[in-house]
């Protein structure tokens, strides 16, 4: 167990990458919103494996919440955090306050980043101006951070392909790394938010792995049409009736659209969000015709 060395301003943490780079190293960025858990430990370690430094961001971002009462109930556990970096090996924290990010705060920053396409449909149709909080914040951290790989999980698939488009149309040098989801046994995919489900609630909320479960089978069963795989997704979440669908959709894994039928040898994802309890959850899981996709999830409870 080492002590990581933990930064709230933006340029002590600069240099310190810096630095690492300077002695050949290389660095690799995980960034959260903290309140950590084995889906981002599965970041952290993956960035260990692979990097001479692991820097974890810890930073609530305001930006991204439309709702000030999800932003306030937003679980904030900075000392289990430090615990998480510790016994990971972290070398470097960077927890800063909201204003060394974002001066002007609670007036936003004038400059905001906008991906269009890949944010406009899904999370982005539910959440207005969430991806553009997400975009700019990353923008910020990656500018920060200079040259690296960052690691984030497939958990939230639209934000993983928003930040790669962002990486790729802003020339940033920064390699993404997209990591595989990490369920609990029953399939749950983990989430901060778990934490706000009632037992009942907490096992309704495996409807979405089942209806995932449901639609990934089907294509492997032949069926191509993504509404009929959409279909079959609203119908699973309809059996549950503490369950609110938001939106079901098999899409293309680059672009996000829904293609007008699945193709052998282009794997598509499956997309869910559904409200259970009052807590909205989302989930993804690839697909692909004909036949099971190659990821297996990885179980939180297999490994603890
Ligand atoms: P946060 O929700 O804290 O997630 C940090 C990273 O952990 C993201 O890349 C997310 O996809 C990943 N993650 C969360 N649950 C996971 C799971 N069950 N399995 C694998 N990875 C998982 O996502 C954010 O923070 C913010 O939007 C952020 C990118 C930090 C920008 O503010």
């Amino acid at each position: 167990m080492s002590e990581p060395q933990v930064f709230t301003a933006v340029e002590p943490f600069r240099r310190a990458l810096d630095a690492a780079r300077a002695a050949g190293g290389r660095v690799g960025l995980v960034p959260t919103m903290g309140a950590l858990h084995a889906g981002h430990e599965s970041l952290i370690a993956r960035a260990a494996a692979e990097c001479d430094l692991v820097a974890v961001s810890i930073f609530v971002n305001p930006l991204q919440f439309g709702d000030p009462t999800d932003l306030e109930r937003y679980p904030r556990t900075m000392e289990h955090d430090l615990g998480v970096c510790r016994r990971l090996a972290v070398g470097a924290v960077f927890a800063p306050p909201v204003v060394a990010l974002y001066p002007s705060w609670p007036e936003p920053p004038s400059t905001v980043v906008s991906v269009r396409a890949e944010a406009a449909g899904w999370e982005g149709a539910s959440r207005p101006g969430h991806f553009d909080g997400v975009a700019t914040v990353v923008t910020k951290l990656f500018s920060i951070a200079g040259r690296c790989r960052a690691y984030f999980g497939e958990k939230d698939f639209q934000q993983l392909v928003v930040v790669r488009r962002l990486v790729a149309d802003l020339d940033l040098p920064v390699e993404v790394v997209g990591c595989p989801t990490v369920r609990d046994r029953d399939g749950l995919a983990l989430s901060s938010r778990n934490a706000r489900l009632s037992p009942e609630d907490r096992r309704a909320a495996t409807v979405l792995w089942r209806a995932l479960s449901a639609a990934s089978a089907a294509a492997a069963a032949g069926e191509d049409r993504p509404e009929a795989l959409a279909g079959l997704m609203a119908s699973v979440v309809a059996t549950e009736p503490r369950a609110t669908l938001d939106y079901g959709a098999a899409v293309d894994e680059e672009t996000l659209r829904t293609p007008p039928r699945l193709e052998r040898h282009r794997p598509v994802r499956l997309l869910i969000a559904a409200e259970v309890g009052g807590v909205r959850l989302i989930d993804n899981a690839p697909a692909a015709l004909g036949r099971r996709p190659a990821e297996r999830p990885a179980m939180a409870g297999a490994t603890r």
